[in-house]
């Protein structure tokens, strides 16, 4: 197998990719052959595509401000890295780690290196889309593949390897099982990330600074060239063995459940909190769309009083109801307010995977599943 690197000028927004590659390897007598496979970097595929940002534009909202003081990072920059993420699943100083269409990132891979002072680069918008018009027009009739790569971390160790983030032209994941080992056994889950290796194996020639090295071709890699291809596949959260063996605990609330926050807000009104004065509010979002909220109520014989997530689940089932996506809960403290152990016992009976929001009137919140807050539950499992 060989990796040629091609050597370019500075990409810049609004340059048409395919003329780009095809003058910089016309300068170096690179021509592709049947079977050869380009691999390109996420960066350079969004640079062309105009996704650079000057930050100066950005104004960031209350949330973005927020995450940026806890994670220590810009808080323009956090607004964007809001606009382009799913979620935002945790984070350390300097860096929170994003889920987009299943993946993880750091930053929602937004990214300051090789961006003009002042800006950065977002990611490729469509990365399958573009890969598959890029194969299109750079293969002229020759069976090419093309990759769209960019570099990762592997949890607790030190150094970036490749990971292919679309691709058109090959099968992304070979899937292996029912080979056979040396000994004649059968592999159960060998998946070989052909995609992603092939990726590491051109940033052995592509380098990640000043190269000017961003793209490259691998030939006679004995890869097939086929019709596949597209988004490269993930498995969910539960499958994966570093997110089910540590946990993903709280994690900071990005979007999505605004207005059940506001009705808990709204329930802490109607609580009943004459002993504690520490009122609650809570608001139950059922799956067929419907909102069930309550306030905490208390009682001189302090054993007697029930939290609002209770009261607010007691009235969701007392009226027909028992399949809850989220409940929001807010009280008036410093920290969002944190479900206690018997309402998460009685949540978790409903659903592992009921969102749990947490929050607080000055708009901190957190969120995590019933599973998260209550791990290795007694659910009614046991019984069966
Ligand atoms: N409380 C709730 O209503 N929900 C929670 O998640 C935590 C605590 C209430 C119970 C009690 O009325 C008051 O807060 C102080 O403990």
């Amino acid at each position: 197998m060989q990796v040629l690197g091609i050597k370019t000028d500075l990409v810049r927004p609004g340059d048409d990719l395919v003329e780009f590659l095809t003058r910089a390897m016309n300068r170096s007598a690179q021509v592709l052959q049947d079977g050869d496979i380009l691999v390109i970097s996420e960066s350079i595929v969004a640079t062309s595509e105009g996704r650079v940002v000057n930050l100066e534009e950005i104004k960031p909202g209350d949330l973005a401000r927020s995450l940026a003081s806890r994670y220590e990072k810009d808080p323009r920059e956090m607004e964007l890295i809001l606009r382009e993420s799913d979620e935002i699943v945790g984070g350390i100083p300097g860096v929170v780690l994003t889920l987009n269409k299943g993946f993880l990132f750091p930053n929602a891979g937004i990214d300051s290196s090789n961006a003009p002072p002042g800006h950065v680069v977002l990611f490729p918008a469509d990365p399958k889309g573009s890969a598959t018009a890029i194969r299109e027009r750079m293969g002229k009739g020759k069976r090419i593949g093309v990759i769209i790569g960019d570099s990762r971390t592997h949890p607790l160790r030190l150094g970036c390897v490749g990971v292919a983030l679309a691709c058109s032209g090959l099968e992304a994941v070979e899937d292996a099982r029912g080979q056979k080992d040396l000994f004649g056994r059968e592999l159960k889950i060998t998946r070989k990330a052909i995609a992603d290796n092939l990726v590491s194996a051109a940033q052995i020639v592509m380098g990640e600074g000043d190269e000017g090295i961003p793209a490259a071709i691998i030939r006679d890699s004995g890869v097939p060239i086929n019709e596949a291809g597209g988004e490269i596949p993930t498995i969910p959260p539960a499958e994966c063995m570093y997110i089910g063996a540590l946990g993903i605990g709280p994690r900071p609330y990005s979007g999505g459940y605004d207005r059940l926050i506001e009705c808990a807000g709204q329930a802490m009104a109607r609580a009943y909190a004459p002993y504690s004065s520490f009122r609650v509010g809570a608001a139950l979002l059922t799956k067929s769309g419907n909102i069930y909220s309550a306030g905490n109520i208390e009682n001189a014989s302090t054993g007697a009083g029930i939290c609002a997530e209770r009261a607010a689940m007691a009235k969701a089932i007392a009226s027909g109801e028992m399949e809850f996506e989220a409940v929001a809960i807010v009280g008036d403290g410093c920290e969002p307010v944190s479900p206690c152990g018997i309402c998460r016992q009685s949540l978790i009976e409903f659903g592992e995977d009921i969102l749990v929001i947490m929050a607080n009137c000055k708009g901190d919140a957190l969120t995590a599943s019933a599973r998260d807050l209550l791990p290795q539950a007694f659910t009614g499992r046991c019984f069966k």
